[in-house]
C-alpha cells in the first residue's frame, strides 16, 4: 500500500534519515520503534508532506506522493496524529474535531456521522464536546488527536507516540482503539517508545537508530527474541 524508498532527509546541513526503505501492506499494524533521535518523527513528516525528502521517494497506491503537499496527502487518506497530540488548545472538541474534516469539508452529512462515529468511540469526548480541548487531560487530549486525525475518513493512519505521557489504562484503551482500526481494514503505522507493547500490537515492525532501519521483522518473532531490539533501543 506505501513504499518508502531510499529516503533521505536532512535539516540544513544535519542528517536525520539515511537511506531508509519501508513497505506497510494494507490492513496492517507497523511499528517504528528506536531511541530519542532516530529519526521516527521526521520519518512520519516525511510520508504526510510535512518535509520534503532530500532524496528517495514514497510510493502510495502505485502514486509517488513525495512531492506532493501535505493537504493532497490528506486527501488521498493518509492522517496524521502528530507527536505531543497538538490539538487546538483554544477551541472546543467538537471545532477540533471539524478541523479534521477540512479535507472533506464541503460533505456536510458526511461530517455529522465521523463526528457521530467518533463519540461512539470515546464517549468521554461527547462528553466534554464543548470543553476547550487545552483543558483537557493528556488521556483525553490522545483520543481527540486521534478522532481529528479520523475526521478525514482515512485509509492510512500514521501515529507518533500516542503513549506518551499517558497512564496505562489509557495507553491499553489506545492500543485497543489501534486493534479496532485494523479490524475495521485501516492501515497503520505507530511509532513508539513502548517498544514491547508496541511490537505486541502490531504485525510487523521496523527499529530505526541514527537515522537508519537498523532491523525489521515480524512482531512476533521480535518479540521472542528481543535481545536485538534491546541492543539497538539502547534497554538491554
Ligand atoms: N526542525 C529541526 N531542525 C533541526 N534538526 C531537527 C529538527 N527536527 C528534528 N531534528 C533532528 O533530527 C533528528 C531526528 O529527530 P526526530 O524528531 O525525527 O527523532 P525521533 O526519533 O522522533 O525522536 P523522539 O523519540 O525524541 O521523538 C534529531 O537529531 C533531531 O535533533
Ligand atoms: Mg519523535
Amino acid at each position: 500500500m506505501l513504499q518508502v524508498q531510499d529516503l533521505s532527509v536532512s535539516y540544513g546541513h544535519a542528517s536525520a534519515l539515511r537511506n531508509v526503505s519501508l513497505e506497510i501492506n494494507e490492513g496492517e499494524i507497523v511499528a517504528v520503534i528506536g531511541p530519542n533521535g532516530a529519526g521516527k518523527t521526521t520519518l512520519l513528516k516525511a510520508i504526510t508532506g510535512l518535509l520534503k525528502p532530500k532524496e528517495g521517494s514514497v510510493i502510495y497506491k502505485d502514486m509517488v506522493i513525495s512531492k506532493k503537499p501535505a493537504h493532497k496527502i490528506l486527501e488521498y487518506g493518509i492522517s496524521h496524529v502528530p507527536q505531543g497530540r497538538q490539538v487546538f488548545g483554544d477551541q472546543s472538541v467538537e471545532d477540533n474535531l471539524i478541523l479534521g474534516a477540512f479535507s472533506i469539508k464541503k460533505e456536510k452529512q458526511k461530517i455529522q456521522e465521523l463526528m457521530g462515529r467518533e463519540y461512539e468511540r470515546f464517549p468521554r469526548l461527547k462528553e466534554r464536546r464543548k470543553q476547550l480541548a487545552g483543558t483537557l487531560s493528556g488521556g483525553e487530549q490522545q483520543m481527540l488527536a486521534i478522532s481529528r486525525a479520523l475526521m478525514s475518513d482515512p485509509d492510512f493512519i500514521l501515529l507518533d507516540e500516542p503513549s506518551m505521557g499517558l497512564s496505562p489504562i489509557f495507553v491499553k484503551q489506545i492500543f485497543d482503539t489501534l486493534l479496532e482500526l485494523k479490524k475495521l481494514g485501516k492501515t497503520i503505522v505507530v511509532v513508539e517508545q513502548l517498544a514491547m507493547a508496541a511490537l505486541a500490537i502490531s504485525d510487523r515492525a521496523y527499529v530505526l537508530q541514527t537515522g537508519e532501519v537498523k532491523l525489521h521483522g515480524v512482531s512476533k518473532d521480535l518479540l521472542r527474541d528481543n535481545s536485538l531490539v534491546k541492543t539497538y533501543l539502547g534497554s538491554a
